[in-house]
């Protein structure tokens, strides 16, 4: 069945002079709070997950993993792995297939997945503590996990750098930051920060944080006769990215891989990337001349897939007395190793959330020999609005102004940095509506004045801000004769919600019932998608479904017109979708059902697919989500437990298409950030660059006692310069959290705690 055209790109759909999408303010599907599509298959088990896939053949691989950060391989003796029972072969440097660096991910051209460039197992070099240097194929995991434990490898060890404080001061500045200056200075802020009334000049500290999805990341790899094609299922957000790394690593033609993902069990920014467990599996499986299953460890995760930079942030912020600011300085150094050079967007919340008569902005790299950092929900947002939200609340005592009227006196009425108009952005209601809903007037203006017997009680607000981004997607339509519809496209499923919405919004666009359409993902061979990632998927695919559906209406038109019936003068103009047909906008009793106008030009099918354009409505407008995180804590006073007592998220993503997943995926942010602020921190040995708590038991991520009932109110104001009017949602959650529970502390304790997490010693 041929596919009707291919590709089109439709100009400039959400710039001011393209006209209005009448879905923006439909009621029909598109708002509904409906349940997932997947759910009954999550909780019966149905759903499965890569490393639940089975081969006849399958082997199963383990891997060995460098004890030391830098230096090489002196000697490895896998001779008893070899002969250990069950076992199919070792892969070392040694017999390694020769590969390819895969490409790091750029998000200018929009190929690359890889957070590290490093190839992998390609000499004897170790680059980090943790490095796989050997993997066992076997017939059973416990084969390959025995075998993998007779390995003896000698190491020649080089002097890591390991200590963040010890090497910050050799930081530099990066030449760009995703394609953002690494520095924008605005007027002169250090002259305007010493004449100012007020000041807060303060520095902040976060730990590096791993990535602890609830499915640890797994590969199966297997190639056809002749090795000249691959199909690999993993747990990827990133299913397009990856089979093209496939390709260049293993030098293959393009369309020579196919990556499966139905189901991911939670990516957080962790599995958007190619990591070189991977590539170690495809290579294994090559070798082995079987199919090959990796599954990293709960260790493994810690040890070889990186996470949140550790930070130092200076903000310094002068004020003149009515509290609007004078200066704004935010700066910043993190992490990252010489072969990933990724520095964690920490400033852009300060780029896009005050107006400030002054502004320097500016983030510096200091190298360490580590796994590659990498992106982990709301890279950079969530440490910088700790830093830049917990100064705002310093700078509101300093002032004796309140927090939240703080804010509103330093709203912008344009991009402070881009100097560009603001797409939709309804940051001052959300505040009001939260304050009013949490009760916030009832607050005392003093810290530790707040009590309940054993407990000193704070509430504390900061702002959340997450960029609103969209990608080019394409998107697949196919009208069956039985007038259902399948969409697809090859998106990520990790849990949010993915075909949920993207059905309600198919079967809305095409006037269906919601029970015709179906929706197919989690597979690279389906039309282009972007990742799963930069809270963008939902909406550059329903851009893309907006374009296919258009191009479906023509093609049923034509076909329509051609029967000489109640339709023969119908324009894409005079009909629309409705009620499972194609009808007269003035006139509804012409109608043909889309299965008799299939009947009639006797098809049995329509497919069409079409493109979405690039994102030229960013350079137009800024374009963001705005959240006020309002946080209740409990304090105990003689032993400095601090418990989250309320909490409420009150948002500005534009218009909620679905609320139940909507608030779903919000409600995870604001627990991944509790973690951030009480609780979660990776511990490294400075003297070898090891990771030393490398399980859930040593590294603590909320459970469910930890964490309140959260309630989230949504403004739910579509902007009308984005798909459906709607925002991301995915990361903004976690922005702001850990600000919020730092200003709760404070204002129930008078303890400011400015280096996270939060632990007991820091309020005794
Ligand atoms: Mo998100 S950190 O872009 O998965």
């Amino acid at each position: 069945m041929s596919v009707i055209g291919k590709t089109v790109e439709i100009a400039a759909r959400y710039l001011p002079d393209s006209a209005a999408d009448p879905l923006l303010k439909s009621h029909g599907y598109i708002g509904q709070a409906r349940d997932r599509v997947d759910g009954p298959s999550k909780v019966t088990g149905a759903a499965r997950f890569t490393a639940e896939y089975t081969l006849d053949n399958l082997a199963h691989a383990a891997l060995v993993c460098s004890q030391i950060a830098t230096g090489r391989v002196a000697a490895i003796d896998t001779a008893a792995a070899e002969a250990a029972p069950g076992v199919v072969l070792v892969v070392t440097h040694r017999n390694a297939p020769r590969m390819k660096a895969p490409d790091m991910f750029d998000l200018q051209t929009g190929k690359g997945s890889a957070p590290s460039d490093l190839a992998i197992l390609q000499d004897d070099r170790v680059h980090w503590n943790g490095q796989p240097v050997a993997v066992v194929v076997a017939d059973t995991l416990e084969q390959a996990a025995h075998a993998a434990s007779l390995i003896i490898v000698d190491y020649a060890v080089d002097t890591p750098r390991a200590s963040f404080d010890a090497l910050k001061t050799a930081a530099v500045v990066p030449k760009d930051i995703l394609g953002e200056p690494s520095e924008i200075t605005i007027g002169d802020p250090y002259k305007a920060l010493a004449g100012a009334s007020a000041r807060v000049d303060e520095v902040y500290r976060t730990p590096w944080y791993n990535h602890n999805a609830i499915e640890p990341h797994a590969t199966m790899a297997i190639w056809s006769d002749g090795a000249d094609t691959l199909t690999v299922y993993d747990s990827t957000q990133c299913l397009k990215r990856f089979s093209g790394s496939f390709e260049r690593v293993f030098d293959l033609a393009s369309g020579a891989v196919t990556v499966i993902a139905p189901f991911v069990g939670g990516g957080f920014g962790g599995k958007a990337a190619l990591w070189h467990h991977s590539v170690i599996c495809a290579a294994a499986a090559r070798l082995a001349g079987r199919p090959v299953r990796l599954s990293l460890t709960r260790e493994q995760v810690y040890r070889d897939v990186g996470g949140r930079t550790l930070a130092e942030q200076r903000v310094a912020l002068g004020a003149h007395d009515d509290g609007r600011l004078a200066a704004l300085i935010h700066t910043g150094i993190t992490a990252t190793p010489d072969h990933a050079r990724y520095a964690e967007q920490l400033t852009f919340p300060a780029r896009h959330l005050y107006a400030s008569g002054t502004l320097f902005v500016g983030q510096k790299v200091v190298s360490l020999d580590t796994v590659a950092n990498t992106w982990m929900r709301a890279p950079g947002e969530s440490i910088g609005t700790f830093a830049l939200e917990s100064a705002l609340d310093e700078l509101a005592y300093a002032l004796q102004l309140d927090p939240i009227e703080l804010r509103r006196r330093n709203e912008p009425d344009k991009d402070p940095t881009k100097g560009t108009p603001h797409s939709s952005r309804h940051l001052v209601e959300a505040y009001a509506r939260g304050a009013e809903r949490f009760g916030w007037s009832g607050r005392s203006l003093t810290p530790r004045t707040q009590r309940d017997g054993d407990w000193l009680v704070g509430q504390g607000v900061a702002t959340a801000y997450y960029p609103a981004l969209r990608l080019p997607a394409t998107a697949r339509l196919v009208l069956h004769g039985d007038g259902t519809v399948t969409v697809s496209a090859a998106a990520h499923e990790m849990g949010m919600g993915t075909a949920t919405v993207q059905i309600q919004h198919a079967a809305e666009r095409l006037g269906l019932r919601i029970e015709k359409v179906s929706f197919r993902y989690g597979d690279s061979s389906l039309p282009d998608s972007p990742m799963a990632g930069g809270s963008c998927q939902t909406i550059s695919i329903v851009a893309a479904v907006h374009a296919a559906a258009d191009m479906l209406h023509q093609e049923l038109v034509r076909l329509a017109r051609r029967t000489g019936g109640v339709l023969a003068d119908a324009t894409v103009t005079n009909t629309h979708f409705r009620d499972g047909g194609l009808s007269r906008v003035d006139d509804s009793t012409k109608t043909m059902s889309l299965e008799s106008i299939l009947g009639a030009a006797g098809k049995d099918q329509i497919e069409v697919e079409a493109s979405s354009s690039m994102p030229r409505e960013s350079m137009k407008y800024s374009m963001g989500s705005y959240g006020a995180q309002f946080c209740e804590v409990r304090v105990r006073e003689d032993s400095g437990e601090v418990r989250i007592a309320r909490w409420l998220g009150s948002f500005d993503c534009g218009r909620v298409l679905n609320p139940k997943t909507a608030a779903s995926q919000l409600r995870g942010g604001i627990v991944m950030g509790i973690g951030m602020a009480l609780s979660e921190e990776t511990l490294f040995d400075e003297r070898n660059g090891r990771i030393v708590n490398p399980s859930l038991s040593e590294y603590h991520i909320p459970v469910n006692l930890d964490v309140p009932d959260i309630e989230i109110l949504m403004n739910d104001i579509a902007d009308e310069h984005t798909p459906l009017g709607a925002h991301g949602i995915g990361e903004i959650g976690i922005t702001g959290a850990a600000a919020a529970v730092a200003n709760a502390v404070y204002h129930a304790t008078g303890t400011r705690v400015r280096s996270l997490p939060i632990t007991l010693d820091k309020l005794l």
